[in-house]
């Protein structure tokens, strides 16, 4: 059988890296951010001097999509309460704080619209989905599984995932919890406030959901999690639930 496929999309901030990190934890699953791909992409044109907003660097944008190698590693911990950490790679460099700072953020959603750059990330996820499947042993739950993030997993990447989750949280308080986590990790860019935060994860939304190519949009067939009024913990043991009453 081929490994358990949790796919989990919902706008920016609703919580879906950090739940996606724990449910693999907490079932021996592998883990793929696939915003991160794009992030690396965004990062590698900003510091080309590339100007993402213009429309007139799509193709320049596409072939660094193409060329870059990008890679993922995931330390899980042992200890149930202690969040896993995905490390980054950009062309074997370490960019897993360079990738979320609010000037990459500000650009990532041009970056992730334009077509070419999508097959090209589409590609790169499936190879890695492979290779860690294959790789994967059994995990804690018997089957061997892998949880991906993005907005266009249960549409797209992962069609036939055996669970779609569709996370959604009020756009204030998905500010209010980037801010927190922007503070927490030190990356905060000074000034930021609360309005702005807001505003651009507002902005970015309405960019990815208004997009042509693979918009973010609800899966027909996803469970809708509304997570404004729930703890992390509570949206991690609804999603295990549901795994294991799918199993
Ligand atoms: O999840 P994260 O905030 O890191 O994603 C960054 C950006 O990458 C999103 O705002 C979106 O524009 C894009 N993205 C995407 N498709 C995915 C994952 C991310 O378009 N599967």
């Amino acid at each position: 059988t081929r490994p358990f496929q949790v796919a989990i999309d919902g706008p920016a901030a609703s919580g879906k890296s950090t739940t996606a990190k724990m449910v693999a934890q907490r079932l021996g699953f592998d883990y793929i951010d696939t915003g991160a791909f794009y992030r690396c992409v965004t990062l590698a044109a900003l510091s080309k001097g590339i100007d993402p907003s213009k429309p007139s660097q799509a193709s320049q944008i596409s072939n660094l999509a193409q060329s870059s190698q990008i890679g993922l590693k995931t330390v899980f911990s042992n200890s149930s309460s202690s969040l896993p950490t995905t490390r980054v790679f950009l062309d074997k460099k370490d960019v897993s704080s360079d990738i979320r700072t609010e000037t990459v953020s500000k650009h990532v959603s041009a970056v992730a619209a334009i077509g070419p750059v999508r097959e090209a990330v589409l590609q790169k996820v499936r190879d890695m989905g492979a290779t860690s499947a294959s790789t994967s042993q059994e995990s804690n739950s018997g089957r061997a599984g892998l949880v991906m993030d993005g907005r266009d997993i249960g549409t797209v990447v992962l069609p036939n995932a055996d669970l779609k989750i569709f996370l959604v949280a009020d756009s204030r308080v998905r500010a209010e919890r980037r801010l927190q986590e922007l503070a927490k990790s030190g990356r905060k860019e000074e000034g930021l406030d609360l309005e702005t935060v807001q505003k651009d994860l507002e902005r970015r939304d309405e960019l990815d959901r208004t997009r042509e190519a693979s918009p973010l949009r609800k899966a027909d067939d996803a469970v809708e999690l509304d997570t404004s009024h729930l703890t992390i913990e509570g949206q991690v043991d609804a999603i295990v639930q549901e795994v294991y009453r799918r199993q």
